[in-house]
């Protein structure tokens, strides 16, 4: 039987893919909320193209008969569904803990809109429980640890983890963030990093599944 979380987390799904129709070019999360829009895309019958994020969302997707496209053919990306390991009420997120922050922040920022989908458990009033995940070349991995040591966070490179363009993970903690934006900026500036898992100011909506009920955020 399915828990109230990955319930909630299909109720959040199932309400982010109402917003779809016919024709939209579509950019495709990664994570097992991710898995559960496309599963509600295919019972839909939707005719859309989709954008994958992960080679693992691309495999998927194909079983699935939903039909993809590379990221550099499509002239824009309509919406892009995803999920998030932490959100905020301002709509800052945390992600990458499925280890594909890279090619889903590309496809967020190329996306008309990025809607987020999430159980209750993701809501929190500051980020940063969740360790923030960074990308990292991996000639520079060690260079990139002492660096962020320097900032004061414990990091650890996640192990047996090498990500769709062949890179590294490394789990910050920073504690609770004050300013996701100003974080972010910082991590981008350390050379070898390729991108982090902060989200800010890119999400527009957030459907969250709370209880059997969905919460949006805004309201
Ligand atoms: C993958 C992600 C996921 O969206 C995030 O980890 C949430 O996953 P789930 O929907 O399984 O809770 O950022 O890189």
């Amino acid at each position: 039987m399915a828990s109230q979380q990955e319930n909630d987390k299909q109720l959040a799904a199932q309400a982010a893919v109402a917003l779809l129709a016919d024709g939209m070019t579509v950019g495709l999360g990664t994570g097992s909320t991710a898995t559960a829009a496309l599963h509600a895309i295919a019972a839909r019958k939707l005719s859309i193209t989709g954008v994958p994020t992960s080679r693992q969302t691309a495999e998927l997707a194909m079983a699935l008969g939903i039909p993809l496209a590379d990221i550099n053919e499509v002239p824009h990306i309509d919406i892009t569904l995803d999920g998030a390991d932490e959100f905020t009420v301002s709509l800052d997120l945390i992600k990458g803990g499925g280890g594909a922050l890279l090619h889903e922040k590309i496809v967020a920022v190329r996306s008309r809109q990025l809607v987020i989908m999430t159980d209750a458990s993701k809501l929190v009033e500051r980020l940063g429980k969740f360790r923030v995940p960074v990308e990292v070349i991996p000639f520079a991995v060690r260079y990139v640890q002492e660096q962020i040591a320097g900032m004061g966070a414990a990091c650890t490179v996640r192990p047996d983890v090498v990500t769709d363009e062949g890179n590294l993970i490394v789990d910050a903690d920073f504690g609770l963030v004050e300013s996701p934006s100003a974080l972010g900026a910082r991590l981008k500036s350390i050379t070898g990093v390729v991108e982090h898992g902060i989200f800010a100011g890119i999400a527009t909506l957030v459907f969250m599944g709370d209880n059997g009920t969905v919460r949006r955020f805004p309201q």
